[in-house]
């Protein structure tokens, strides 16, 4: 079986997604970085060209959302859609990207039968801050790149499925939410930014589990509370990939957590305080309107209470006169 490459990168082309592309069924590589291309990812790549191991369309134009169907792609390796105009939500269905989600990559060409056949291929590739060229290796290589977008909302949880993910570039985006907990299941991520978006909360502990991370960005979002440790986040020791954040603290930030989560256990302990006094002031008012109100409104018993009191009052003046 023959492999396809196709190279259309960086050659000025301007138009939409050429739609003669849906004949080419073998097609394993297509690079259309860094052209002019414009208007929306067809869905259809994820059916009609269905053994694409590496997708590049870097540096268009490219519009509307990420079509779910792209997750059919189940040879997919590289999937590079940085520096487009792309909008919505990353697809939860990414998580059945099936080569992306074996555990360890490198099992797959040593199973993959179409191993055996002539492939070269070669592909620029950016990640830890670098460009890249790959060439041949590249089959032991799975990433993603959505960075320089206008993606929105949560990270799909989802997304910690792809345990075979070596580099994960989503920064300059407006994701919000929270990070996802399961992050520390990507376990041979080497490569990690989060930059620039509008991530809150914490920075998961399962952090502490990405064992190969040697390059992480998560500056210029709303994150708080302490960075995780743990044996290989604690070698990133520069403080830059942390800053302008809402309140993080821990190593290697020159900001102790001590006094913050204090002042959280303080107002916690305040508010607690607050409702026993709520209770304490309720308690007495049910209570004496619990007695006052019975007597106003049981006649009998106002008697019989007037009567009682009458009583004590004589006891008491006949002890006294005694
Ligand atoms: C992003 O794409 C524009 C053209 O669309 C290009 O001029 C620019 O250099 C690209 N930036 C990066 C970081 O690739
Ligand atoms: C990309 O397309 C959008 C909408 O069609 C347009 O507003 C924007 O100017 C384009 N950007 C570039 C760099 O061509
Ligand atoms: C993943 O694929 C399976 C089988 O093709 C399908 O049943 C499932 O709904 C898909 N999951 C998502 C999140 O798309
Ligand atoms: C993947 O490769 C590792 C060693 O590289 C091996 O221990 C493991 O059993 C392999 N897994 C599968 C499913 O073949
Ligand atoms: C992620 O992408 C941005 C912009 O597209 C780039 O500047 C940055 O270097 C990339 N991050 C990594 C870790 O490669
Ligand atoms: C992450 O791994 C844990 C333990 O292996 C597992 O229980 C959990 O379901 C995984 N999460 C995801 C989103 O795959
Ligand atoms: C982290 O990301 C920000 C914005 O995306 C960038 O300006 C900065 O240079 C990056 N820092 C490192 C150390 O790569
Ligand atoms: C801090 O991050 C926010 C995004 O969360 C960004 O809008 C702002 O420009 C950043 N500030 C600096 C000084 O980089
Ligand atoms: C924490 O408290 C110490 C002394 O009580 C103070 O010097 C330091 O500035 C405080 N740090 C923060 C982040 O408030």
């Amino acid at each position: 079986m023959l492999s396809l490459l196709l190279y259309l990168a960086g050659n000025g082309f301007v138009g939409a997604f050429p739609s003669v592309l849906q004949g080419c069924s073998k097609l394993a590589t297509l690079d259309m970085g860094n052209n002019m291309f414009f208007g929306v990812i067809p869905p259809w790549i994820g059916s009609r060209v269905p053994l694409l191991r590496i997708l590049s369309l870097r540096s268009n134009n490219f519009t509307g959302e990420i079509p779910p169907e792209l997750s059919r792609l189940s040879q997919l390796q590289l999937l590079d859609m940085a520096n487009n105009s792309l909008t919505g939500s990353i697809p939860v269905t990414f998580s059945n990207l099936t080569s992306m989600s074996i555990k360890v990559p490198q099992n797959l060409s040593i199973q993959d039968p179409s191993n055996t056949m002539k492939y070269e291929d070669r592909i620029n590739i950016y990640w830890k801050g670098q460009e890249l060229i790959f060439q041949r290796t590249l089959r032991l290589l799975a990433g993603i790149d959505l960075s320089s977008n206008l993606l929105s909302h949560c990270i799909p949880e989802e997304l910690t499925n792809l345990q075979g993910l070596q580099f994960l570039n989503l920064s300059r985006n407006h994701l919000s939410c929270v990070i996802p907990e399961d992050i520390g299941n990507l376990t041979f991520l080497e490569s990690l930014d989060l930059s620039s978006n509008g991530l809150i909360g914490a920075i998961p502990p399962s952090f502490s589990s990405l064992s190969w991370l040697n390059t992480l960005n998560v500056s210029n979002n709303l994150l708080s509370g302490k960075i995780p440790t743990g044996a290989q986040i604690q070698t990133l020791t520069d403080p830059s990939i942390y800053s302008n954040n809402s309140g993080l603290c821990g190593f290697p930030l020159h900001i102790s957590c001590d006094n913050t989560s204090l002042a959280r256990d303080e107002r916690k302990d305040e508010v607690e305080d607050h409702w026993m006094y709520y209770f304490v002031i309720a308690g007495v008012v049910f209570g004496f309107w619990l007695w006052f109100g019975m007597l106003f409104i049981v006649k009998t018993w106002r008697c019989s209470f007037l009567l009682f009191v009458d009583g004590l009052q004589c006891k008491i003046m006949k002890k006294m006169s005694r």
